[in-house]
């Protein structure tokens, strides 16, 4: 209960810690940026899943969303033909992604930088200056502890049934994240 609290109250500060975002309305706007290493698999299906949950509420305009890599292997391309193929069949479109590296500018740029694994945490608090660590978090540890995963695992070696879990995985932290809005 006292955690929750505390977790709200943190939260609460993220959403009045403004970023340079704004709507067409000059209204400022919540800022999301998913991370994983090369930007072509987990992040940009945490980005389709999260925008498609947001549409489904009407909350699309109130939220700008990104997502970037760890290491610039995949700078400028799509995600991964996989990751694409089985965010359709889920009814998520996420071809008109593109992989860019991230910035020490999106640590001031975006209120949360979600990753996806403890290394890629490890990489952006290297990245980030200090000032900006709370803005961190790690995607099923913060948004979907009832699974006990703690990472996304990495369906990049894997095959088309881990491109589904990581599918499944992301649904319940895209909803708790949405959540955590909604009650605030
Ligand atoms: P992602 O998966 O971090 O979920 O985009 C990977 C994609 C590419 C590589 C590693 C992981 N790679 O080594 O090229």
């Amino acid at each position: 209960m006292i955690t929750k609290t505390i977790l709200k109250i943190s939260f609460s500060t993220i959403l009045q810690c403004h970023n340079k975002y704004k709507d067409d309305w000059g209204e400022f706007m919540s800022t999301i940026l998913f991370v994983c290493l090369g930007n072509i698999c987990r992040s940009p299906l945490a980005e389709g899943i999260f925008r498609e949950k947001l549409k489904q509420h009407s909350l699309d305009g109130d939220f700008h969303l990104d997502s970037a890599a760890i290491k610039g292997y995949h700078v400028g391309k799509s995600p991964d033909k996989r990751a694409m193929m089985m965010a359709k069949i889920n009814e998520y479109d996420i071809s008109n992604l593109r992989a860019r590296e991230i910035t020490v500018s999106d640590f001031e740029k975006f209120d949360l930088i979600i990753g996806m694994d403890k290394k890629n945490i490890e990489s952006l608090k290297d990245i980030s200056p200090l000032i900006y660590h709370y803005k961190i978090k790690l995607m099923l540890d913060d948004y979907a502890p009832s699974l006990g995963l703690s990472e996304l695992a990495d369906p990049y070696k894997g095959n088309l049934n881990d491109f589904q879990t990581t599918i499944d995985h992301l649904e319940i932290a895209c909803e708790n994240l949405l959540k955590e809005f909604l009650e605030l």
